[in-house]
């Protein structure tokens, strides 16, 4: 047999782009509101508030707006979804302290969830994404040897100050410990779909407010 072809069956979907944003003014923002902000969870360093909705304040308008242009062409765009509009269920930021870490989890009640970097100091940790197939996977590759979407049960993505990253809410993921000396500053959201989805010829009819 003198040629193949390899097909990638049911790939993920990752989108990835760069945010037209104030990182700077963000990143003051979210510092103040959290110095008084009550209600903070603190696990270990890793803080984050309860029930927060980022995007319903006015002064986090413009992250909303440049979110959700980047939702809506990754879900039109790319997923080639049909809906009537998408909205924010949940939005809030992320403070990695030193020595914190996220455990590996994953997003229920969502459809698609993003992280826009707002820092990223050196060595202050990354996002991991884990491969649904992980399981699967029978050989493990040895140290140093070639990655491919393949055989790799762990995906770190770019993840550069200024990068927005979308992705399936149901990929689990985690954020490894961050090294540095300083913070890192993320904002974090999922996403839902509402109005009229489906059909009821199929028996899919669905109606979401939102
Ligand atoms: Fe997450």
């Amino acid at each position: 047999m003198k040629n193949f072809e390899v097909n990638s069956l049911f790939p993920v979907p990752f989108y990835t782009s760069e945010v037209e944003l104030d990182l700077e003014d963000i990143r003051k923002r979210i510092e103040k509101l959290a110095r008084y902000q009550e209600g903070l969870n603190d696990s270990n360093g890793y803080i984050y508030p309860k029930n927060e909705q980022l995007f319903g304040r006015k002064e986090f308008s413009d992250v909303k707006n440049e979110a959700k242009k980047h939702v809506d062409r990754f879900m039109r765009e790319v997923l080639k979804y049909d809906y009537d509009d998408s909205f924010f269920a949940c939005s809030w930021f992320n403070i990695n302290e030193p020595g914190s870490h996220h455990h590996r989890h994953y997003h229920p009640n969502s459809i698609i969830s993003g992280v826009i970097f707002i820092t990223n100091p050196h060595n202050s940790g990354h996002l991991l994404f884990n491969s649904p197939h992980q399981r699967d996977i029978i050989l493990e590759q040895k140290k140093g040897s070639v990655d491919t979407p393949f055989s790799s049960g762990i995906f770190s993505p770019r993840q550069e100050v200024g990068c927005i990253a979308l992705f399936p809410s149901w990929l689990e993921h985690a954020v490894s410990k961050n090294l540095s000396d300083e913070n890192r500053l993320t904002i974090a959201f999922n996403v839902f779909v509402k109005g009229h989805i489906g059909s009821s010829h199929t028996l899919t009819y669905c109606e979401v407010g939102g």
